[in-house]
């Protein structure tokens, strides 16, 4: 239908005849002449259709946004002063010599070029207009390159695509499952997948050396702007390999990927920091390196003060008294420090004290702060001191669980860095490990395992596990780029004593893992050889190289943050029938349930 794509003409086509075909972005009137702006999924190129052929300028005068048409025109060069810079195809012009109608539109339901202040439901719901925006079309031709280019580094290194079920039990990574009911088997129900995980395991024990798969996962948990309900990994999985095996070989591959796809250079070597390191310094197990400020624990320094906000966490061994120091902070404003503390009470804190330095050679006399009074000398010099707090710094305090502070503290160093301006440009890879095997979790009074309840502990020996799992670390290793965590793994465990010690850790013994593990367990006794992978989740990853901030612009059809689609209405009720025939009886409140899950 077409002899050119609408955004590749040039100076070059100058008096050819072309033929094209495409969305009408803008109809302009005039003077008696009407352009029309013609896109397609490579941009877009000026038609002008004068008065000499009344005909085809009468039609001409019908198109309306987003027609869809085709047109057979000549190229010219734009005259003088005409050009317009900004566009590819911005020297020439088509001269409209026939017209064709190929289909009308309706007044389309925004305004191509005003997407971004309408409400991102009305995007969704009307997603094939929305995505055909040039930076949508770019995002997913991106994706389309990034998939392409993962695809071909892992078969070169002889990693075979292997698919695996949809249909399956439930696989624990944290969040709640999707369920799917039986119909052949009245009452009982299929998970979809969390992730691979038993799967690409089970590859390893069946021969399979290097596994890959670029596949949907599913976990109904609490949705952000980096999570979906359903979302795509990157898994792989590889036989008789190490840490350093699996890491080497992700991280060439991240590393030539953004050199590959964007242009960009990332470090000839990750940083590595272990768990205990990133929670000290940043708050966070995933810390964005490009943010320049630090925590500092202060505990020491307050143990025995007159203040028992503080003294209370400086005694107590799960919590912790941390400062973070705001270079410049002492000029912001009571309404900012009260906008601060308003924001780090969302993670659970109960104020945000703190120190305003105006002149820090005075000591006490040269600083501004409510809690003074109930500081010694010895606490004040001290914390100025450790924090390195100049004239016009300003220093914030949180005083809680060490959970809590973390992530207060941890939230607002970030928010401050990037809102004050102390954040470096360019990428910041890094592995964060050693983390610990397990954290306990005070609502269920259980240990919960951080990564899944696969993964290899640092100890060989199973009963030391059982014995002290506080202490236990694990072989896991999670890739963290600019404080998004893109990927996470391990050295899994491939011993049925040692899967059976870590699931009795997690309250998971006898009869219930049989139950739900079963399958795991007798596999590992039928020669399971030593094993590791790592998941990528790979919309996250688009979404950093196409410098998104959202992980619902580089999916095409994605769901809303209540996990449901505004373009087909899913979910969705079904009849009686079906309901029937699965054998489910709907209870009267069901669709007031809440959407709550496990992080
Ligand atoms: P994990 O649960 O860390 O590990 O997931 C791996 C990566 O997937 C991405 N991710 C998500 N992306 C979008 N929306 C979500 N809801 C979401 N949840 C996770 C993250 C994360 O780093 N089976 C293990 C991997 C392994 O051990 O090999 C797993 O799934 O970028
Ligand atoms: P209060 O004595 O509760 O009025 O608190 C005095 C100062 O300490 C105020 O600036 C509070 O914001 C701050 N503060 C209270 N609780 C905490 C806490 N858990 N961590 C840090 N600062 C706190």
């Amino acid at each position: 239908m077409r002899s050119h794509l609408c955004g590749t003409l040039e100076a070059d086509h100058v008096d050819s005849t072309v033929e094209l075909a495409g969305w009408v972005h803008r109809r302009r009137d005039h003077g008696g002449v009407i352009f029309v702006d013609l896109r397609d999924h490579t941009g877009r190129v000026q038609v002008v259709f004068d008065p000499d052929n009344p005909e085809i300028f009468a039609l001409a005068e019908q198109i309306r946004s987003e027609y869809v048409i085709r047109v057979r025109g000549l190229v010219r060069r734009r005259p003088e002063g005409t050009e317009n810079p900004n566009l590819s195809t911005g020297a020439v012009e088509v001269l409209g010599q026939s017209l064709e109608v190929l289909n009308r539109a309706k007044t389309p339901p925004f305004p191509l070029d005003e997407a971004e202040s309408v409400g991102e439901d009305h995007r969704l719901r009307y997603r094939y207009v929305d995505l055909r925006r040039p930076e949508m079309q770019e995002r997913l031709r991106m994706r389309g390159r990034i998939t392409a280019y993962i695809r071909r580094f892992l078969e070169e290194r002889g990693f075979i695509d292997v698919e695996t079920p949809m249909l399956t039990r439930a696989t624990p990574e944290g969040a709640r499952d999707y369920l799917v009911p039986s119909r052949t088997h009245p009452g009982e129900f299929f998970a979809l997948p969390q992730s691979p995980q038993l799967f690409k395991q089970l590859l390893m024990m069946s021969g399979v050396d290097r596994y890959y798969q670029i596949v949907r996962c599913f976990r109904d948990e609490d949705l952000r702007a980096d999570r979906q309900p359903e979302f795509t990994q990157l898994d792989l999985e590889m036989a008789f390999v190490e840490e350093r095996d699996v890491m080497k070989l992700v991280e060439r591959l991240v590393r030539d990927l953004f050199h590959d796809v964007l242009g960009a250079h990332l470090p000839a070597e990750f940083p590595r920091m272990t768990w205990q390191e990133a929670m000290f310094r940043f708050g966070s197990d995933k810390p964005d390196l490009r943010v320049q400020l630090e925590l500092v624990e202060v505990a020491d320094l307050l143990r025995d003060a007159d203040f028992k906000v503080f003294a209370g966490p400086a005694n107590d061994p799960n919590g912790r008294v941390a400062a973070l120091c705001v270079p410049g902070g002492a000029e912001l404003t009571r309404k900012e420090i009260d906008e601060y503390t308003e924001f780090v009470g969302r993670y659970g804190a109960r104020g945000l004290a703190y120190i305003k330095c105006n002149e820090v050679a005075r000591g006490r006399d040269g600083l501004q702060s409510p809690i003074l009074k109930f500081l010694s000398d010895e606490a004040i010099a001290g914390i100025l001191d450790y924090t390195a707090a100049a004239d016009g710094d300003l220093i914030f305090f949180g005083a809680d669980r060490a959970s809590v502070v973390n992530e207060a503290l941890g939230a607002l160093r970030v928010r401050i860095g990037h809102e004050r301006g102390f954040v470096e440009a360019g990428w910041h890879p890094l592995w964060v490990v050693d983390f610990p095997m397990f954290e306990w979790d005070d609502q269920s009074d259980s240990w919960h395992p951080l990564h899944h309840p696969f993964t290899a502990p640092a100890v060989d020996d199973a009963d030391e596990l059982r014995a002290h799992p506080h202490q236990a670390l694990s072989r896991a290793y999670d890739m963290v780029l600019n404080g998004t965590e893109i990927g996470g793994g391990s050295v899994r465990i491939h011993d049925r004593e040692m899967q059976e010690a870590a699931l009795e850790v997690l309250g998971i013994d006898g009869a219930a893992a049989r139950e739900k593990f079963g399958f795991l367990l007798d596999a590992l006794e039928y020669g399971a050889p030593p094993h590791g992978g790592v998941a990528f989740g790979l919309d996250r990853l688009v979404m950093l190289m196409t410098g998104s901030t959202s992980i619902r612009d580089v999916m095409a059809f994605p769901k809303t943050q209540t996990a449901s689609c505004p373009l087909t209405s899913a979910p969705s009720a079904v009849s009686e029938t079906q309901l029937r025939e699965l054998g489910i009886r709907l209870r009267a409140t069901a669709s007031a349930s809440g959407t709550s899950g496990a992080g």
